[in-house]
């Protein structure tokens, strides 16, 4: 199978893990599981995270980029191209359409949170943090919630953001913003791990995140970790089949997705572990704090620590690092596609989807003042209902798509040409996981957190 065009190629061989790390590493791992954790009983979630990571996430992400690498081209056009080789039917390219259109969805409220974290960044720098209490800090933040205007502008500012790096190209604008992008985000992360273990209550915390109770597992947990494990290694949608297309062929996928993972789960435990050392070294607040545990609790602890004002600056800087570097990865696979398949500009392809998702985004916006009393699917707001159809149906039936068709659909010729530097049992192990276990653990879990909800629903 030749490819279809021949594509940018990263060229230094660290790109491709950078860039892929770059979209694991955002707001799921900083500031989403961090508080995940802390409502779903610490340890039993980590460990439930730990094995769909370990089941789900690896194989499906090595499905990904082999899909990408092999046709050389976007989500959309390589799935079709795919199909062809492999005599399937033309209904698997919707593993392309509908990531896209994850992509465009998840960027429209994941760039209004981003959003929140440039005004945080700022009031950190402004020294605003210094002597929070509980109740200051909420009143901060419910200050910003209840002003649409200023939330627009940073969403907008944040969007804008996201377009400049994708219409600079795949080697200017992708590639040389995460090589200097990721190492500072590493560094940083460096300094607060130090700084919490010097000066927080770095014990309790592992305690907290560790330690394991059985009573604690449960299916709505185990659902939450699921859809996260998706969340968190950018599956399901593309974002890694694009950057795939990216890769060097000489690269070994089976390798590169391991560290990506370990990364990943790296720097989600860091951060979570570091936050709750600062929250529990502060008199007052306490670790189950929901959504709000970044940007109510632990603004908080920064104020009223010694080098609060520096580590705050240092925290939020970082989370835009890593923010940053998740949305240029969800816009991407759109932006490839209208450029490889119209021949549109990038620059035209980025404004005009980054606009687009911009636009949906605006609903997200609202809903935490104007329409938060509005209710869209089953008493969910705007912004949850997004999330909830994104995050935990489409990536998840997306990544049993990807599994599906990869594990039964391609000839092992075509999957053995890209895998020929993988060890002999990589392959033997990875195929019957990607087909038998991979999507039943996926729906198994689907229907276990869903029918409850269904159920309640109709009863109703
Ligand atoms: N992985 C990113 C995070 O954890 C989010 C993301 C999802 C990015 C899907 C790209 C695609 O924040």
């Amino acid at each position: 199978m030749k490819p279809l065009k021949q594509h940018t190629i990263w060229g230094l061989r660290g790109s491709f893990i950078l860039a892929a790390t770059g979209s694991a590493v955002g707001l799921g791992n900083i500031w989403k599981f961090p508080y995940i954790t802390g409502e779903n009983g610490g340890g039993a979630f980590v460990l439930m995270y730990l094995f769909c990571i370990a089941l789900i996430g690896i194989p499906i992400m090595m499905a990904e980029i082999l899909m990408g690498r092999r046709a050389r081209a976007n989500p959309i056009m390589a799935t079709a191209e795919l199909c062809e080789h492999a005599g399937a039917s033309k209904g698997w390219t919707a593993i392309g359409w509908m990531g896209v259109l994850a992509g465009l969805l998840i960027l429209s409220f994941y760039s209004v949170i981003a959003g929140w974290t440039l005004e945080y960044a700022l009031a950190a720098l402004d020294g605003k943090f210094a002597g929070l209490t509980g109740e200051t800090s909420q009143a901060l933040f419910d200050g910003l919630l209840a002003d649409s205007d200023l939330m627009l502008q940073w969403h907008s500012l944040f969007i804008a953001m996201t377009i400049a790096v994708l219409a600079l190209g795949v080697t200017r604008g992708l590639e040389s913003a995460v090589r200097l992008m990721m190492p500072l985000l590493f560094v940083l992360l460096l300094i607060l791990l130090g700084y919490a273990i010097k000066e927080g209550e770095f014990a309790t915390s592992l305690r907290f995140m560790f330690s394991f109770k059985l009573e604690d597992l449960s299916w709505e947990g185990a659902q939450i970790a699921m859809g996260h494990s998706f969340f968190t290694l950018s599956l399901g949608m593309g974002a890694i089949m694009a950057y795939g297309a990216y890769m060097p062929s000489s690269q070994s996928v089976g390798k590169t997705v391991v560290i990506v993972a370990i990364l990943d789960t790296l720097v989600a435990l860091v951060a979570g572990v570091a936050i709750f050392a600062f929250v529990f070294a502060t008199p007052g607040i306490s670790p189950g704090a929901g959504p709000g545990l970044m940007f109510v609790t632990l603004p908080v602890a920064f104020g009223n620590m010694g080098a609060g004002l520096v580590i705050g600056s240092v925290f939020f800087v970082m989370v835009i690092l890593a923010a940053w570097t998740s949305t240029i990865s969800l816009l991407e696979p759109g932006v490839a596609y209208l450029n490889e398949r119209f021949g549109l500009h990038r620059i035209v392809a980025s404004i005009l989807l980054g606009t687009i998702s911009w636009f949906i985004g605006l609903g997200s916006v609202y809903s935490f003042n104007d329409w938060s009393e509005l209710q869209f699917l089953w008493g969910k707001n705007y912004f949850d209902s997004m999330d909830f159809i994104a995050t935990n149906i489409m990536l998840p039936l997306g990544g049993v798509l990807i599994a599906l068709f990869t594990g039964w659909k391609l000839r092992d010729e075509i999957i053995l040409h890209d895998l020929k530097f993988e060890s002999a049992w990589v392959f033997r192990l990875w195929r019957p996981v990607l087909k038998f276990i991979s999507p039943i653990a996926v729906l198994v879990i689907l229907y276990n957190g869903i029918f409850p909800v269904l159920r309640a629903v109709l009863v109703e």
